[in-house]
This record gives C-alpha cells, structure tokens and sequence, in this order.
C-alpha cells in the first residue's frame, strides 16, 4: 500500500475556512478544505483553500514547512484538491490585508500538509461568476454546488424552510405526511405515472399536489395542517417550472380570507425579515382578478411600475377599420372581443422600426394577429397645442376619433401607443400583459434584484370556470374542489350564467411571479357532485376517480381552505436569482432530463415483462 494513504488520518479541522480573524493572530489551527488558488512565489508558495463557509490564504515557507516534505506536497497542489493543513495564524503583511475577504485580514503559515485526495482538472472553473455553459454546469452540478452563489442559494432555502416549519408549528399547524404513490390530484397538469407491479396494469399517479389529502384531513379534524410537499406535475417546461417542485402546503378549518390572510402574511414578513432583514408592511394590497386583467393584461401582475392597459373599445365602436370593428362583435356565447393599448411615454421617437417589427413578432405567440402602433406627432398644422397621430391604421380613424383617443389616454407628444384587438379578449390580456413587462424592460422602468422592491399582491376573486374553445367545455381555473363565491351560488346550481361566477379564490403575487395559490373548499358533495358534472364528468367517471372523496365529504365536513406557496419561486426571488434551478440542488433542464444521471432512462425488459409493460416506440439503446 501506497504509505501516504496509511498515514492519512488527519482529516479533522479545529477551524473552518470562513472563521479565522486577527483576534486569532499566534493559534495553532487545522483546517480542511478545496484547493481554489495556488500561486508559486520561487521559495514561497500561496494557496487559498476553501469550503462553504470562506476562504482563508495558506502560505508554504520552506523554512517552517520543509522539515516534512509539507513545502514539496505543496508543489503538487492543483485547483480542487483537498487538503488538511496545519499552521500558526498570523497578520497579512502591511498593505497586503484583503478587506473584500472575511479572512482578509491574516494568513495561515503551514507547517503541515496532507493532500486527502486529488482532483481531476475541472471543467470549468469554480468561481462565483462563470461563463460556462448551463448544461455543461448541470452535467457536473456538484462542481456547480462548489461555487458561492449556489451555496448561498441552497442554504437561503434551508433557512426559509426552517422559519416555515417554526413558524407554522408556532401557529399550531400540524405537519403530516401525505403519500407520494397516489391517485390522481388534478392542477391542470398531466400525471406523472409509476405502474404497479402487484396490481398488473393499474398505476399509481404522483401527487400534482396534495389536494385531495389535505382536505381529507380536514375531514379527519385535524383542523391545521401544513407540510413541506413535493409536487410531480408533467407540463411545459419555462424558468419558474420543474417537473417536480416544493410546496408549502397548508389548509385551515373554520376559517375565511380574513382569518387565513393575516396568518400567511406574518410568515412572508418572518422570511423577509430574518432573511433579508427586509420590513414588509402588511395587511397586503387585495386586487381582484378582473381588476388585474383590466390593468395589467395579467394574474399575476407586477405592480412596481406603471404602464398600464387602456380600454379604446369606447373610442373605436363605430370604426370601420375591420382590426377594431371584428374585435367587437360578440362571439356565439355573447362574449365580445377586447381593444387594448398601453402608452410607452416618450417612445415614438426611442423605437425604431425594427423595434417595432420585433415587438410585432413578440405579441404574435400570445394569439396576437398584429401590434398596431400609433404615434403622437406635432401637428401639421404648425399649432403647438395640437397634436396628430402616424400609424399604419391613421387612414381609418376619423378625427372625431383621432380626439377621443388624444382626450382618453391624455396624449402628449412623442408618446407611443400599442394597441392590440382581438375577437378574443383572452388573446388581448396576455398579449398587452407580456409586452407590458417587454416595453416596461426596454424603457428600464422594471425594477431590478438588487432594487430590493418587493411588491406582495392578493388576487382573488378568480373566475371558477373557463370556457375551452377548442375542447368546446368549461375547465376550473384553480381546481375543482375551490368553491363558487357565496353570491354567486344560485347561478353555479343552476348552471347559468357560468362564465361570469366567480370562486374564493387567491393568489399571492410578488414582482409578477405567482408565488401562491389557494381557495375555499367546496365542502357539500352535492355541491362537488354538481361541480364535476359542470366539467363534463358523467356521475360514473367521478365515481370511478373522486368516488372516495365524494364520499367523505358526506361523513361530516368542516368548512374549510388552504393555499400552497410555491418553495421554488419564493426563494428564487428571494435569492435575486432568475430560474428556479438556481435554486434547486438538481435541477431538470426544460426538456425533462437530469444531465448528470442521464435520467430519464432505458428500464430492461425483466422489468417491463414483470410490469406486464409493452413499450410501443423503444428508444434505441446506442
Ligand atoms: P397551484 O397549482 O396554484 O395550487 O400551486 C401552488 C403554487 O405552487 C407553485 N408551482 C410551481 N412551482 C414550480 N414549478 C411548477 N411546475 C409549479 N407549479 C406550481 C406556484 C403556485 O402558486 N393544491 C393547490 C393549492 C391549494 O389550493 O391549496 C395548488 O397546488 O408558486
Ligand atoms: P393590416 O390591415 O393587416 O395590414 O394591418 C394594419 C396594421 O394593423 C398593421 O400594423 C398590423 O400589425 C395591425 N394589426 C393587424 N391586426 C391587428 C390586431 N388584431 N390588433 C392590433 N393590430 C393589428
């Protein structure tokens, strides 16, 4: 055996890499660590070394770390090796001390050394800032985990889920435990699905959400339940989703918005408090989705800045510009379309024609068929205090209506107008809402991470149902377990007027992320019996998929609610970070796979045969 393996033993610190300050000048330590710079001087020989708490600066004298072949060993250290060293502390030379360092105020003078183990050359370098390709950092994500900020990141998340639970606990909610092998919990997503090798044929579906569970367990009486949840939802990947993800689920008995609201604000002013020293006022300002549509084009608007949505329906309702007059006419339900226009202040002159045709070909996703752009001109007629409009639709609007819009949006000069219509308002909403935050980021009116500007928003009142055109039938908006607002009862029975009921239910909005959701629970099987027949299911079907639920819900059920915050996203934002991954220890990519581990993966047929599975399209082992 190689001797130096025998005489490792030394693989234990008195300090850690973040610790030693001048008030340590003269002790004798050990520390343990990663090699992150070594720098030969001739004789002297410099290296940092490194773990998740700092970084401290190793100096190899061959005077004090000769006599064991210490100063040699340190000839030999690479980026990443790890080491045990033992020295004296001492002060960094005059003009030498490093104040953007914690440790930057000494040295340690290495008397011993032991290299525990070497290391590759690493892909990339582990620096707080790197350039390296995402996927090559996924594919060794725990080199990535080496470096600061995902350090930072990951123990950002321990802290907020650990003021969770104290919190919570403190509130007198119960943490349980729900399954992960379950029956479909439907959130809009499609199932993951694990077959089941006793029961051949039937599968299992990960939970979207523990849903049905925790209303269960309201039904049980456990009145307060909360539980650090893991999601499995398999939808389209974007940089605020992963197929599976982490909620802060909770759910209340007895309980109503204003009882619920306040309990859920004190834990966000908690978080903000402890870890970012951050003061939330509370109660938090309450919009109601219609509101939000209306102003914003969005759910889950950012309300830090301004750049809101103008209603030119008024304006243009006699216009025989077919843009405006088709957006108008009602649909066969007797919904009519929407006309929309934000105001880009000052703009017309800031954005090219190119601009213009990129932010034409930007709406166009939404369902948009065109950006119409107006622009606020002095007048020809050389009169200061009038103005005139340029726009490729200026030879279909009347004077009369080149006014009513001046008057409506207080137009000035230079001031730019994109106008969006549609027959279908939905079309219009997220159209405008998108380009609202693309205009607000152009014109650097979006505040940034380190702004620190946090804007917590309620929306409630959603609507219960939305109509699927090409489905041709209504879906919940939430779930449908959410319960129709007390007024709007008799029509939810009755089955009327269904576009227009409204649910008690919420969001929480921060900065345009939707960072929660819940609602009040249907909590009367007749009433839940009507809401699955509303959404199509015929009484076997919701027999054959909620029967164990509709059946509880006849065994004496309390009222009851919840919401669940999304893990991911709070910390994302709280971290200033722009993706969940960031946030995440072992992130998927958006197309589903885990680079490192080459999941998803081949199964072998002694596994599919034992599952009775017969894959149809086999991919090719190569
Ligand atoms: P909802 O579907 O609104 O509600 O989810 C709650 C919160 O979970 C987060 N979230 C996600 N985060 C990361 N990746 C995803 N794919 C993802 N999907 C959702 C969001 C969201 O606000 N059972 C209900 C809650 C309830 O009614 O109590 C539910 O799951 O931040
Ligand atoms: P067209 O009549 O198709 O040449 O369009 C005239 C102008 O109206 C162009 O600038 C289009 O981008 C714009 N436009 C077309 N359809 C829409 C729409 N649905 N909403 C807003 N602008 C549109």
């Amino acid at each position: 055996m190689n001797p130096e393996i025998k005489k490792v033993k030394r693989t234990v610190r008195s300090h850690h890499c973040g610790e030693l300050r001048a008030k340590n000048l003269g002790e004798e330590i050990t520390l343990c660590g990663w090699i992150s710079k070594r720098r030969d001087h001739g004789g002297l020989i410099f290296a940092d070394i490194r773990d998740r708490y700092g970084l401290t600066q190793i100096v190899f004298d061959p005077a004090v770390a000769g006599s064991d072949g210490a100063h040699e060993r340190a000839g030999r250290l690479r980026s990443e090796f790890v080491v045990w060293i033992k020295g004296k502390v001492r002060a960094r030379p005059e003009g030498m001390t490093n104040t953007k360092l914690a440790t930057g105020e000494v040295e340690i003078i290495c008397s011993d050394l032991e290299i525990l183990s070497e290391a590759k050359t690493p892909p990339f370098a582990i620096e707080d800032e790197s350039d390296a390709s995402e996927n090559l950092r996924l594919k060794y994500r725990y080199l990535d985990l080496r470096r600061g900020p995902l350090q930072r990141n990951l123990l950002t998340r321990a802290k907020v889920l650990s003021i969770v639970r104290n919190y919570l606990d403190g509130q007198g909610f119960c943490d349980v435990e729900t399954p992960i092998l379950y029956k479909s919990t439907p959130e809009g997503a499609r199932d993951f699905v694990v077959p089941s090798r006793m029961n051949p044929g039937t599968f299992y579906a990960l939970p979207q959400s523990p849903q049905t569970l925790k209303q269960l367990l309201m039904i049980s009486g456990m009145d307060r339940y909360y539980q650090i949840a893991r999601c499995f939802r398999d939808e389209d990947l974007r940089a605020d989703r992963q197929p599976e993800f982490t909620q802060i689920d909770i759910e209340q008995s007895f309980m109503d918005e204003e009882a619920f609201f306040p309990i859920l604000e004190g834990m966000i002013q908690k978080l903000w408090k402890e870890v970012l020293g951050v003061t939330i006022s509370a109660p938090f300002p309450r919009m109601s989705y219609h509101e939000a549509m209306e102003r914003f084009g969005s759910d889950k608007p950012d309300v830090r800045f301004g750049l809101e949505l103008n209603d030119l329906s008024g304006v243009f309702e006699k216009s025989e510009f077919q843009v405006f007059s088709n957006a108008l006419q009602k649909n066969n339900r007797g919904i009519p379309g929407a006309i929309r226009a934000i105001i880009a202040p000052g703009a017309a002159e800031k954005f090219s024609r190119k601009d213009l045709d990129e932010l034409t070909a930007f709406v166009g996703p939404y369902g948009a068929k065109g950006l119409l752009w107006m622009k606020v001109v002095p007048s020809a007629t050389g009169n200061a205090s009038e103005v005139d409009i340029q726009s490729p639709a200026a030879k279909f609007m009347t004077d009369a209506e080149k006014s009513a819009l001046k008057t409506k949006l207080g137009l000035k000069v230079g001031d730019l107008v994109l106008c969006v219509a549609d027959a279908k308002a939905k079309v219009v909403f997220d159209a405008l809402g998108a380009l609202r935050l693309k205009v607000g980021e152009k014109l650097g009116v979006v505040p940034k991470p380190v702004d620190q500007k946090y804007a917590f928003l309620w929306v409630v009142n959603f609507p219960l149902l939305e109509f699927d055109d090409k489905e041709g039938r209504f879906f919940a908006c939430h779930h449908p377990f959410t319960s129709p607002r007390p007024e709007f009862f008799d029509d939810f029975i009755a089955g009327t007027n269904l576009d227009r009921i409204e649910a008690s239910a919420y969001d929480l909005v921060l900065n345009g992320v939707e960072v929660g959701g819940g609602s009040l629970r249907i909590y009367r099987s007749d009433v839940q019996s009507a809401m699955f027949k509303l959404l199509g299911l015929t009484p076997e079907e919701a027999k054959e998929k909620f029967g164990f639920f509709l059946e509880a819900l006849q065994y004496g059920t309390p009222p009851h609610g919840g919401l669940a915050f999304g893990v991911d996203r709070l910390v994302m934002l709280m971290c200033g970070a722009s993706a969940i991954r960031e946030v995440v220890a072992f992130p998927k990519t958006a197309s589903g796979t885990d680079l490192m581990s080459e999941t998803p993966s081949l199964v072998t047929k002694e596994q599919l045969d034992e599952l009775g599975i017969f894959v149809r399209q086999p991919k090719s082992v190569d």
